[in-house]
């Protein structure tokens, strides 16, 4: 293996760059050659290579982003596209790359492999955690620390006012950071695009929080549970307890950015070196997870998506401490 290219594709999250410096560093380490692409997959089709050396990753491991740049491609989603980044790959004589990306980078890596003979590794990047064949994947920590700050910060008022809060967290079809944000943040309530809202239950929980003058009540709702999101669920509290104050306070993209955990920069140091080493081992199109401690492989063509499982211990759990 000379020549590897590494990306970051897909929305960010914290630890990125702390992943991108592991990759390049273990490249370097092992006398290969990488370059880095820059805005993902539409840069491999647009031919945006650079060079990388040591210092090119210099002083950027705390740091959230990615110094290559993201994006969305819809060019890379067509055959065309492929062909394109197929072609440019091949003139700058590059035998493997190294994806930093999420569920649809996954796919669209294995797209890649299934019609073109240059190994891919995949490494697992979501604030939503929702990719199998891992059990965290890089960003996920320091997106629900966030999460979980915010409600903190919000209880000081919650508390001082009497006030009931909805805080909107991230997670279009995964209800990770609702869920996880929820638990550590003391929440009354938790509700999660996973399961269907059980709205005379919640009824209840408010009731009893208001006969039992809790001062502040905190309701944690994911941006893609079926009931619609922080508004709509303001406004269900409201016909439960009218006269009371309700804030409403929607995290959104504060939880992509930011400083990475120490969990999210040893795993992403973990995994880059991890997909580095496949490629010295001969693996080819595979992600490398973490799965109970171990680094762990995963054919790209096994690679789905994951859902947050929430059984009777989970859910139980959450009843017993909001009472
Ligand atoms: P993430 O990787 O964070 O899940 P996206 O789902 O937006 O983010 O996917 C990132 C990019 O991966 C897409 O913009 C597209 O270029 C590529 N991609 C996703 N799904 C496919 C697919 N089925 N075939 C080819 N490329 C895909
Ligand atoms: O998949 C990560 C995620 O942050 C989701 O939680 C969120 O719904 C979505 O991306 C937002 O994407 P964008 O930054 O493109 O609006
Ligand atoms: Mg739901």
């Amino acid at each position: 293996m000379k020549k590897i290219a590494v990306l970051t594709s897909g929305g960010d999250v914290p630890g990125l760059n702390a992943c991108i410096r592991a990759v390049v560093r273990s490249a370097l380490y092992h006398g290969m050659n990488v370059c880095g692409v820059h805005h993902g997959f539409e840069g491999l089709i647009q031919g945006e290579f650079v060079q990388m050396d040591a210092s090119s990753v210099s002083n950027i491991i705390h740091l959230g982003g990615t110094i290559l740049k993201s994006s969305r491609s819809e060019q890379f989603k067509t055959k065309k596209g492929r062909k394109k980044a197929y072609r440019n790959l091949k003139q700058e004589k590059i035998n493997a790359v190294v994806v930093i990306g999420g569920d649809g980078s996954l796919q669209g890596a294995r797209k890649f492999t299934e019609e073109y003979n240059i190994p891919f590794i995949g490494i697992p990047k979501t604030i939503d955690n929702d990719i199998s064949g891992t059990d965290v994947a890089i960003g996920f920590d320091t997106a629900l620390n966030t999460a979980m700050q915010a409600i903190d910060k919000i209880r000081d008022t919650a508390e001082s006012h009497d006030r009931v809060f909805v805080v909107e967290v991230m997670g279009r079809d995964s209800g990770y950071i609702a869920y996880g944000a929820g638990l550590a943040g003391g929440a009354e309530a938790i509700l999660v695009p996973e399961s269907k809202a059980d709205l005379t239950h919640l009824e209840k929980t408010l009731q009893q929080g208001w006969t039992r003058e809790k001062s502040s009540i905190i309701i944690v709702v994911a941006e893609g549970d079926e009931t619609g999101g922080a508004k709509e669920v303001s406004e269900l509290v409201k016909r439960c307890l009218p006269g009371r104050y309700i804030g409403i306070c929607i995290l959104g993209h504060t939880q992509r950015g930011g400083s990475p955990t120490s969990a999210d920069r040893i795993l992403a140091a973990r995994l880059g070196v991890a997909a580095v080493k496949a490629l010295r081992d001969g693996k080819k199109n595979v992600m490398v997870g973490m799965v109970k401690g171990d680094i762990a492989f995963t054919p790209l063509k096994k690679i789905k998506r994951h859902h947050l499982k929430l059984n009777k211990e989970v859910l139980g759990l959450l009843e017993e401490l909001a009472s």
